[in-house]
């Protein structure tokens, strides 16, 4: 990141001087791009042809529907209106509210691989001031203006004359800044001014909409980090519960069993040995339902084999309810494959409403679906059981809706839970298409 500070280096200017190095006007540096290299066309009365400013408008307007974004969107604007003025530059920067300050955007060539690294503090340099005062300031040579502040990166030493206008919304609110420059002291008049602000007007709304929807894009990114986040962490927590519920009750419940057995066989037959077979079988059910816990905590099938196994697995758990199985054929092939969060969510979901059906439904059948729709990935429970009526206050104990409820709204999917006495319950999961793969990058370590 480079500031624009004159003390950044000791070899740069001060503040409002010219620095004694580099050429100041004529052929600028070996390999500079300058309007003419770029081959651009001439206008014949820049500043006085009204036509050359509609069309400027015009064209501007006509970037919205191109969907352009970023650099690539300010750096067409700055181009565009560098065209226009005959400027030899043009820097299209934004506020950062959150840091307070103003960033580069886009830019002409041979600045365009800038935005996003070159900063200035509102209050700064001669956009800073812009920035701060909401008003355009036209400078006809930089180096006898105060403001002025020198950055290297930018290339002071090659443009004498500036404009900067700012970009208002609602008349007063500066969301940015838009700097031309040229080579000849005194360029631009008041008239171009004049125009500029209103290009700059229009720019300034294009502008606001490209940032809130990179903010919300950013968000976006974020909240499906979070969430990959937030359902491995809990899938941490179930294999660390597993983790203790096998060392802690499974193995001692397994000696203690063994303890018994050898007990029982060296007891002398009478009322003992029944009391023995008695805490046998009470200590064999408490193992079952100990691996039964384990097994529900740690779906090691999902990792290994996916969704569809893991579902496949939760049906074959179920006993006395006969199961239809639909789930496509690309998702049986993983291909593509969902990001592992969400199978894990999915999986979450299907295992509690499955419970449910087991626990309370009196079903004979149930039917699990799992299919790819326009809008994402569709989840079905269905069961034939009893029904039920949403109760107004759910039973404090009662996580399982709930629990659904908090995964879907932490993948961005919609809950549906169905249900009427004697009439069976359908839970629907359905996961937008935008969250069903892996972000770009990892999400951050803690
Ligand atoms: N498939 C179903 N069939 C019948 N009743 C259900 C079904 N799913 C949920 N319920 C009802 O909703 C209540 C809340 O369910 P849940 O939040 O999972 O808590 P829990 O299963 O611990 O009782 C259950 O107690 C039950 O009365
Ligand atoms: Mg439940």
């Amino acid at each position: 990141m480079t500031r624009e500070s004159p003390a950044s280096a000791a070899s740069e200017p001060a503040r409002g001087e010219r620095p004694l190095s580099g050429p100041r006007s004529g052929g600028g540096e070996p390999g500079e791009a300058t309007r003419e290299d770029r081959g651009q066309a001439s206008p014949d009365a820049p500043a006085g042809n009204t036509d050359h400013w509609t069309d400027l408008l015009r064209r501007v307007v006509g970037l919205t529907a191109e969907d352009l974004r970023g650099p690539e969107l300010f750096g067409r604007i700055a181009d565009l209106v560098a065209r226009t003025t005959e400027a030899d530059v043009c820097f299209v920067h934004v506020v950062d509210a959150s840091a307070g300050d103003l960033v580069l955007a886009g830019a002409t060539p041979p600045f365009e691989h800038l935005p996003g690294t070159i900063r200035l503090k509102l209050g700064e340099g001669i956009a800073g001031w812009v920035a701060e005062q909401g008003e355009p300031a036209l400078v006809s040579d930089k180096w006898d203006d105060p403001r002025y502040v020198y950055i290297p990166a930018l290339r002071g030493e090659d443009f004498t004359s500036m404009v900067s206008v700012p970009l208002l919304r609602e008349r007063k609110r500066v969301i940015g800044v838009m700097n031309l420059h040229s080579r000849r002291a005194g360029h631009f008049g008041d008239e171009q001014v004049r125009h500029l602000q209103e290009v700059a007007d229009l720019v300034a709304g294009i502008a606001q909409t490209a940032i809130l929807y990179e903010r919300l894009a950013t968000k976006e990114v974020e909240l499906s980090r979070f969430a990959a986040r937030t359902i491995e962490l809990q899938e941490l927590d179930r294999r660390r519960l597993a983790g203790e519920i096998h060392d802690g009750i499974s193995q001692p419940l397994v000696s203690a069993w063994y303890h018994l057995r050898a007990a029982r066989a060296s007891a002398p037959e009478g009322t003992v040995t029944d009391e023995l077979v008695a805490i046998e079988t009470l200590v064999s059910d408490a193992l079952d339902e100990a691996r039964r816990a384990t097994i529900g905590l740690r779906p090691a099938v999902l990792d290994d084999l996916g969704l569809a196994a893991g579902l496949r697995s939760l049906a074959a758990g179920l006993s006395g309810i006969e199961v239809e199985l639909d789930v496509d054929v690309d998702l049986e092939k993983r291909s593509p494959s969902l990001a592992p969060h969400v199978e894990t969510a999915v999986y979450r979901v299907a295992q509690e409403a499955l419970q449910n059906v087991q626990k309370h439904a009196c079903s004979t059948l149930v039917r699990i679906l799992l299919h790819r729709r326009a809008g994402g990935l569709e989840l079905s429970v269905i069961d034939d059981g009893l029904g039920f009526d949403a109760p107004e206050d759910p039973k404090p104990t009662a996580y399982g809706l709930e629990g659904m409820r908090e995964r879907a709204t932490l993948l961005g999917a919609r809950l549906e839970v169905r249900s009427l006495p004697g009439r069976g319950t359908t839970v629907r999961l359905l996961v937008p298409t935008s969250r069903l793969f892996e972000t770009a990058e990892p999400p951050p370590q803690p």
